[in-house]
């Protein structure tokens, strides 16, 4: 009966994943879908701890550890994730995913240890009829994916961590990816070994390849550049997906199983999507060292003039007698925590009847959806945002075009310069529209590191200032007209 109930649980449980992740990919219901598919994960929590029963149909004991270990992460998490501020979003996410990489291999060393014990019991391997050395292969196989997949995870991630929280810089040397290749080669043939041959000394093996596994974590992303970190989180998250099916596997554990077997298909579309908006394949992202070392190539060195800078009064002005405004948020406006006076802009110049909408790039800020993400936070309406496609079209249209703390989305070298870094990139063509004020506080190149010909263009004024206290003036001033 009980364990009836417990697979209903499970079923349940995988349910409300599924329906929590579809509920994710509208703003308007993502907070609903994550309560749905956390309130899902707690049943099963609950579920596992008190209905469960071994093979001999022994129930869980040691409650102080289990629940002592839950009200200690709950603390931990819940604490966390009050204080994160957005911009430092990829970083916990980075933290939280190392978290599920080193629970999955930790899983791997208990059950390996179980294992060892187990047969120390029986005498001698070859001694064991074929079944249940084939049986036993394939339980091993499994730990041993988890331990190698779980650790590669949970080094990496706390690589990218560090180096998003400037810990750690980016570190690549001669040779680097052959080095990584041949060591995940033979994490590869050593992990075959182990589990086809059952050699003795496997215990030690075990630890050995847990050892190249955490190393390899390290090599993997340390050469990988700045900019492409967010892509970088999100494989290692479809990783530590695939480490906690192992877990399922392991525990037959049907929650557990989808539960990682849907973070491992989220994570790896969401890794493909992030490369397809920048224009880049996945090999380039491991290998390419985007945004880490050399910040100078292409399109970052030449001379590229006279800017033009406009008073905020002016500024004003022109918005004031626009009828349409198009407003670019960047990564900037998520540093400022200006979501919430870009919206009363938004409201003072409606009110004056002019037509305000936002154009989101894909890859603007530092993670997926940031930007919606931030200017749901200050209530802007979901039907004012336009992607990118939508947003091109209505350039022409549109007078002017205010570019909030945004950079690299609107860098015309991602299509006209070959030998920039960002070349390809699909952007907001602002330039079409009859206007453009940029807002940011200086000249300094965003994340890719280069130079933003927009600036210097005839259609463009810079509106320098920290974006708040521009915005805060700005809504004077045009109160004041
Ligand atoms: P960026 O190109 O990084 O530019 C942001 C600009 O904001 C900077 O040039 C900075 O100039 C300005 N800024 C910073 N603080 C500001 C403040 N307080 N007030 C006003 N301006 C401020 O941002 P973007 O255009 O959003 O592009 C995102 C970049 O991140 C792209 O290169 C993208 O490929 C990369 N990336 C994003 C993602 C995701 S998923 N979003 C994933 C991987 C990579 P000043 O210092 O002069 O103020």
């Amino acid at each position: 009966m009980g364990s009836n109930l417990l697979i209903l649980i499970y079923l349940l449980a995988s349910i409300t994943f599924i329906i929590g992740l579809k509920m994710l990919s509208h703003p308007a219901r993502a907070r609903r879908g994550n309560l749905i598919a956390a309130a899902g994960m707690a049943a099963a929590i609950a579920g596992t701890v008190f209905l469960y029963k071994d093979e001999d149909g022994n129930a869980l004991h040691n409650y102080a550890w289990i629940f002592g270990g839950l009200l200690i992460g709950a603390i931990a998490g819940t604490v966390a994730a009050r204080k994160v501020k957005m911009t430092a979003m990829p970083e916990m996410v980075s933290l939280f995913n190392g978290m599920g990489g080193a629970c999955a291999a930790l899983i791997a060393i208990v059950e390996f240890g179980h294992l060892v014990h187990n047969l120390q019991s029986v005498s001698g391997l070859t001694a064991i009829d074929t079944t249940f050395r084939d049986g036993l292969k394939q339980h091993l196989l499994i730990i041993v994916a988890g331990l190698v997949i779980g650790s590669i995870s949970f080094a990496g991630s706390m690589v990218a961590w560090a180096k998003l929280n400037g810990k750690i810089r980016d570190f690549v040397f001669k040779g680097q990816h052959l080095f990584n290749i041949a060591l995940l080669l033979i994490i590869f043939l050593l992990a075959v070994y182990l589990t086809g041959w059952l050699p003795a000394g496997g215990v030690s093996l075990f630890y050995i390849i847990l050892g190249l596994s955490l190393l390899y974590g390290v090599f993997f992303v340390m050469p990988i550049g700045g900019a492409d970190m967010p892509v970088v989180i999100s494989l290692l998250n479809s990783f530590t997906g695939v480490a906690a099916a192992c877990g399922g596997f392991l525990y037959n554990n049907k929650a557990m199983l989808t539960g990682g077997i849907l973070v491992g298909a989220a994570g790896t579309l969401l890794t493909i999507l992030m490369c397809k908006a920048m224009n880049r394949s996945l090999m380039n992202v491991l290998i390419g060292s985007f945004g880490a070392t050399d910040k100078s190539t292409g399109g970052g060195k030449k001379e590229q003039g006279n800017y033009k800078e406009i008073s905020l009064s002016d500024a004003a002005m022109i918005m004031n007698y626009a009828h349409k405004i198009i407003i670019v948020p960047g990564y900037g406006l998520a540093v400022a925590q200006a979501q919430h006076t870009c919206h009363e802009l938004e409201k003072i110049l409606e009110a004056k009847g002019v037509e305000v909408t936002y154009a989101i790039h894909p890859v603007a800020g530092r993670m997926p959806g940031h930007m919606n993400v931030l200017l749901a936070e200050a209530d802007v309406s979901y039907d004012k945002l336009q992607e990118m496609e939508q947003a091109n079209e209505a350039f022409p249209a549109t007078d002017v075009v205010l570019v909030l703390g945004a950079n690299d989305v609107v860098n015309p070298a991602a299509k006209t310069d070959p030998t920039s870094p960002i070349y390809g990139m699909p952007i907001l063509d602002v330039e079409l529209a009859k206007a453009v004020i940029v807002n940011k506080r200086s000249m300094k190149p965003g994340y890719a590191g280069i130079e933003n010909n927009l600036f210097f263009r005839p259609k463009t004024s810079m509106l320098f200032g920290d974006a708040k206290k521009v915005l805060q003036d700005l809504i004077g001033e045009l109160k004041a007209l």
